[in-house]
């Protein structure tokens, strides 16, 4: 089949290069012409697992193919992706989809034959009824569908979820584009992957739905961690604990720092505000929200205890500071918060990120990259392992640190309490 993918960002990208791999034509379009440039020559805009080679495999056997022309490729596609950002509107909560309806407009003015126009961005409920009546301002609705098919792709292990996705969700309200879409995910429905069509409203909340769980699961865990702390009972088994029970599930019950991302923060926010428009309270998801927010606030002051309220001058080593393992995503990761606070306070920070140095932090007092972990680690009097990242998991501290005592607040509880004390350290985790 022709596709057509709008928005080069995350969703785009990774959707576009794994459906070239199925063996469907893409062309991926993005205004961005710095951007489609560097595709052209196998520059990444993102840091992706995976995304690099299957690019450059499909670029090069032509499957694949980057675009500014939205006229151009609008045209010569069965089926057209919406794939551009809904982020938060400024002073609000609600989601900002100006982006979407005006790529909305511009298919409009382009539609030739048949087309199924498909919603992948994350948008409220009814969203799809504004693209058709936007669409058909221009258009004969017998020349187009309009189609909700949300991604759950997690940053990192994007490429993994788009092959091996737990279910693909289609809100569609006419049987002609169902079954094209069966067709064209035909190949990860033979693999195992449920298919689900609903109509076009239901498949839009499932997926801001699916995030407030996942966001109220986090949160839960975070909850039941400040209980822990005071109990002297490890969270980690408790998470093992009620996972256990099929219908809790162990997954997304890790404690540590506030969730962050480019979706968890902004859907809960969106869904809350959609429901507040049809006079509904998502008493759950408000409580969430303001849960995740003063998170940063207790696990500072818990590194104020620690640091026995010692924390002028004192050098606090950050491994990790993106807002999760394997992205180079800073987006609402809680180190923004963390990291301006301590300097502020007068610590010396260093830090370390196998994914490279950031922006956020140039221009804060007393904040530095460090080129490995070794170098982040010396002379240090803490070390908070805030990313779950593999580099940090087997790190040797005696090798590394001269200070006999140096202590380690583990966020992530990557390591066995036991295992650094038996070095002579002292060690913190979350919920331990
Ligand atoms: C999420 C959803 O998982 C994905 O389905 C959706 O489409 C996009 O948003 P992503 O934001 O990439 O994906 O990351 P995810 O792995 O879900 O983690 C989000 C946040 O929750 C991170 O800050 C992560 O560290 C945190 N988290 C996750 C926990 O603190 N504990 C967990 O057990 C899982």
């Amino acid at each position: 089949m022709k596709l057509c993918m709008i928005g080069t960002g995350y969703v785009g990208l990774v959707s576009g290069v794994c459906f070239s791999d199925l063996g469907n034509d893409v062309v991926c379009v993005d205004k961005d012409v710095d951007k489609i440039n560097n595709l052209k020559k196998g520059i990444m805009p993102i840091y992706e697992p995976g995304l690099e080679e299957l690019v450059l495999k499909n670029y090069k056997n032509k499957r694949l193919n980057f675009s500014t022309n939205l006229r151009e490729s609008v045209r010569k596609s069965d089926i057209i992706f919406i794939c551009v950002g809904t982020p938060t509107k400024k002073k609000s909560n609600n989601a900002d989809l100006s982006q979407v309806y005006s790529v909305g407009k511009e298919i409009a003015k382009y539609i030739n034959r048949f087309k199924i126009v498909i919603n992948k961005s994350t948008v409220p409920v009814t969203t799809g009824d504004e693209i058709e009546k936007i669409i058909s301002k221009k258009v004969d609705k017998k020349y187009f569908s309009v189609v909700s098919n949300p991604e759950f792709l997690r940053e990192g292990e994007a490429i993994r979820d788009f092959i091996y996705p737990d279910r693909i969700v289609v809100g569609s309200n006419d049987k002609k584009s169902k079954k094209i879409l069966k067709n064209l995910y035909s190949p990860l429905v033979s693999k195992g992957s449920k298919f689900l069509v609903t109509n076009r409203r239901a498949a839009e909340l499932i997926k801001y739905a699916s995030n407030a769980f996942l966001a109220t699961k986090i949160t839960f865990i975070n909850e039941i961690a400040n209980l822990c702390e005071k109990t002297g009972i490890d969270v980690e088994d408790i998470s093992i604990g009620i996972g256990l029970d099929k219908r809790i599930g162990s997954r997304f019950l890790r404690a540590g720092p506030a969730y962050g991302g480019s979706c968890f923060p902004k859907d809960t926010k969106a869904i809350v505000s959609t429901a507040s428009k049809y006079k509904t309270n998502l008493s759950v998801i408000k409580s969430v929200i303001k849960s995740n927010n003063i998170r940063s606030d207790l696990l500072l002051k818990r590194v104020d205890s620690i640091m026995k309220n010692r924390i002028k001058n004192k050098t606090i080593s950050f491994l990790g500071v993106t807002f999760k393992a394997n992205t180079d995503d800073m987006r609402d990761s809680s180190s923004l918060k963390l990291i301006p606070y301590l300097s502020k306070k007068g610590a010396k920070i260093k830090y370390y990120d196998p994914s490279g140095a950031k922006k956020e932090f140039i221009k804060l007092k007393n904040v530095k990259f460090s080129n490995s972990i070794q170098e982040s680690i010396k002379d240090s009097h803490l070390v908070i392992i805030h990313t779950e990242w593999n580099d940090f998991k087997s790190i040797n501290f005696k090798k590394f640190s001269k200070n006999k005592k140096l202590i380690i607040f583990d966020m992530r509880n990557i390591f066995p309490p036991n295992k650094i004390k038996n070095l002579g350290f002292k060690y913190f985790g979350i919920g331990r």
